[in-house]
């Protein structure tokens, strides 16, 4: 049986698919709430929207996406999105984000900054009032250099945690790592952090989206809210 957050998400993915108008080129996200909107994209296709095209974050969307044949295009074709839209693992109050449990987030931000507009996707268990708190900062970092970028990371007060997955380090689309960075007090000044891990020699990219949501669609108990409206 399908839990209410399922349906939340879904509720997000099906009004932010709902944003989406002819001729567009759009950007689809990762995870669990994005598969929901590509699946409300399809179906919009199936009765008559005709989009340009759609730019997927992650080669799982891009399965989907295929296998629900929506039409699919690159950023070397179009180099800029009308929309991008995707989940998010922690949201705060001026639209800050951290995303990256998916292990997506280098695509996922790459598109999220060739986007006019960017819009969340969640359900309420994503709102945080400061980030970090509930979730680790996923840093994707290059293989070779993992040991000097832990030992700078545990230096900036993270606790830093390779990921893995069925036991092995789990490898990005782009054959990188994940670091897991747990900030015991949370992540009072967002952008401060971002700076000094991204001064670390190594280091690809962060999960944190800052000055880039433009909106939020949250699905919950009490319907659909969009924020700013
Ligand atoms: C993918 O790398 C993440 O950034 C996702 O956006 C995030 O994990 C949200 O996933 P769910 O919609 O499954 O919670």
């Amino acid at each position: 049986p399908r839990s209410p957050q399922d349906t939340w998400k879904q509720m997000a993915g099906v009004a932010a698919a709902n944003l989406i108008q002819e001729g567009m080129v759009v950007g689809l996200g990762t995870g669990s709430t994005a598969a929901y909107l590509v699946q409300a994209l399809s179906q919009r296709i199936q009765q008559g929207l005709q989009i340009v095209g759609a730019v997927p974050s992650s080669q799982a969307t891009y399965d989907l996406a295929a296998s629900l044949n929506i039409p699919l295009t690159d950023l070397d074709i179009h180099p800029e999105l009308d929309m991008y839209i995707d989940g998010a693992d922690e949201i705060d109050p001026q639209l800050r984000l951290i995303k990256g449990a998916g292990g997506a987030l280098l695509r996922e931000k790459i598109l999220a900054s060739a986007a006019r507009r960017f819009v969340v996707i969640a359900d309420p268990s994503k709102k945080v009032t400061q980030l970090g708190h509930r979730f680790p900062l996923p840093v994707e970092i290059v293989p070779l250099a993992k040991t000097p970028i832990k030992l700078k990371l545990s230096k900036l007060g993270a606790q830093v945690e390779l990921r893995h997955r069925d036991n092995i380090p789990f490898i990005t689309d782009n054959h990188n790592y994940i670091f897991d960075c747990t900030f015991p007090q949370g992540i009072s000044n967002p952008a401060e952090v971002d700076a000094q891990i991204h001064s670390i020699v190594g280091v690809v990219e962060t999960g944190l989206f800052l000055n880039l949501a433009q909106q939020v669609v949250i699905g919950g108990p009490e319907g659909v809210q969009i924020f700013p409206q």
